[in-house]
């Protein structure tokens, strides 16, 4: 196992460095801000996004906490946190340099993360696993539909934007998948118990914490539909894992689950249907 994940951490950093490496100040188009003009539905989305980026002092504390005396993990943490720090950043940048906020109002996106700190979750590594692997690609659909509409209305500020921190939260999707296939190979019956669990439980970084989360995210086209959330976010990542819906339907009431996995995907859903 500690081979395993020495060698995925090797492959996400090696890609990280040579294929998705970007940056604030030279891969977004800011001199497009003359003919472009930013939406306040588009800035109301983003101050969110920002706020949720900027919990990362939190999720980088807590997650190395967790994952102190695995180098290769920490490490991992230590390079995820840099992205998303970037991200909170990027959105900054954008808020600013549109003139769509104030350095007053930016400033005061970071009163709710001084005012109450994130705590994790859910308390073991491999439900972590888990949960990373639906919030982030919770994310990167969030953001995919952020990329499309910013194409659409011909903003090519916050379309280049959104592609590059897209990029970043697939890529920590498809690690934390990676982390829960090794655990599934050690421990079918038990992964999937816990993926179930943190299914049934499962909430973004920012609600309870944001102000007025759920509301901010409809009224400015920012969230994900209940829908989408299941299309784009559980069935994709059960399929990946292949995982089906009668093992979390057997995990869920505490039966034996399947020894192997599914021939095919024809039968993976949500375990709560
Ligand atoms: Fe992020
Ligand atoms: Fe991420």
């Amino acid at each position: 196992m500690r081979e395993k994940v020495h060698q995925l951490y090797l492959d996400f950093l090696e890609i990280a460095e040579t294929k998705r490496q970007w940056n604030i100040f030279s891969d977004i188009p800011w001199e497009r801000f003359d003919s472009v003009q930013p939406s306040e539905a588009v800035a109301r989305a983003m101050e969110v996004y920002c706020i949720e980026e900027m919990y990362v002092p939190d999720y980088s504390a807590q997650g190395l906490r967790l994952l102190r005396g695995n180098f290769d993990m920490a490490g991992f943490q230590i390079r995820w946190a840099f992205e998303e720090s970037r991200h909170g950043l990027v959105f900054r940048e954008y808020l600013k340099r549109s003139g769509m906020r104030s350095e007053a109002e930016i400033a005061e996106l970071e009163t709710p993360v001084a005012n109450r700190a994130w705590e994790l979750p859910f308390d073991t590594c491999r439900r972590m696993s888990c949960y990373g692997a639906l919030q982030e690609a919770a994310t990167y659909s969030a953001y995919k539909a952020q990329k499309d509409r910013a194409l659409a209305n011909g903003d090519q500020v916050a379309a280049a934007i959104f592609h590059h921190v897209g990029s970043d939260e697939a890529a920590h999707a498809a690690f934390y998948r990676s982390l829960i296939k090794l655990d599934l190979e050690q421990d079918r019956r038990g992964t999937i118990a816990d993926f179930g669990h943190v299914l049934a439980n499962f909430k973004m970084p920012g609600d309870g914490l944001i102000p007025n989360y759920h509301q901010r995210l409809e009224s400015s086209g920012g969230g994900l539909s209940a829908r989408t959330f299941v299309e784009k976010v559980i069935l994709p990542t059960l399929t990946s894992l292949r995982i089906s819906r009668a093992e979390l339907k057997r995990a869920a009431h505490g039966q034996t689950a399947a020894a192997s996995p599914p021939r095919d995907s024809s039968d993976t859903a949500i375990v709560q249907d």
